[in-house]
């Protein structure tokens, strides 16, 4: 059966992060020939213009995973109503050099957990536009602004009886938005 692969990129670097927690149960609900990696993001430096040309080793790593992917699935907090400032870090460093956008042409999906009523809303909206800008068609629907309360996981970290039927539709939604893209031969 193809294979696909995707990068998985959470927003958070808390260790005890809902959206880590919300990526692990997602990526279970997956088809198996679907592979997901997730693509660290704690080691890369600010980003500084004058290095694209001599870009930093995590920096090279990070956009050679993205590369070898065939989607990229972003799941994140908002913070101050906006995407975490490590995240743009990383979308800014992989769209460098501009001959070279790592992300150009990746079908992306985004989800979003957050304790507030709005569910990332409004930092999944400032990640639609950046990632339109870099030329990544990004699933629409289903949106997942998804909001932490105590029936979100069951006791063993898995979606709850009243979350998982949700996450399972998103679930399918993104992966035949990214099949749809896929050059490579169905089998
Ligand atoms: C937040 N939080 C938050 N929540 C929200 O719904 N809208 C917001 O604008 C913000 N702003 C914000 C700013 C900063 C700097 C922090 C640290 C937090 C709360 C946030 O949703 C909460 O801390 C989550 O637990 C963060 O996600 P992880 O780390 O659990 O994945």
């Amino acid at each position: 059966m193809t294979t696909y692969q995707i990068s998985v990129i959470v927003g958070s670097l808390r260790k005890n992060s809902f959206n880590k927690r919300l990526a692990h149960a997602v990526i279970k609900l997956a088809p198996e020939h679907f592979k997901f990696h997730f693509v660290e993001i704690s080691d890369l430096p600010l980003f500084n213009q004058d290095d694209d040309e001599h870009q930093s080793a995590a920096v090279l790593r990070m956009k050679r995973e993205i590369e070898k992917s065939d989607g990229v699935l972003f799941v994140t907090p908002e913070y101050n109503r906006s995407i975490p400032g490590v995240l743009k870090n990383a979308l800014d460093h992989a769209s460098r050099p501009p001959s070279n956008n790592s992300w150009n042409k990746k079908p992306a999906g985004i989800m979003g957990m957050s304790p507030g009523s709005m569910g990332t809303s409004m930092a999944q909206q400032h990640l639609r536009n950046i990632l339109a800008s870099l030329n990544m068609p990004t699933l629409a629907q289903p949106e997942a602004f998804l909001v932490m309360n105590d029936d979100f996981f069951d006791v063993d970290g898995q979606p709850s009886e009243r979350t998982a039927p949700f996450l399972k539709i998103w679930v399918e939604e993104f992966v035949n938005w990214v099949r749809s893209f896929s050059t490579k031969e169905s089998t």
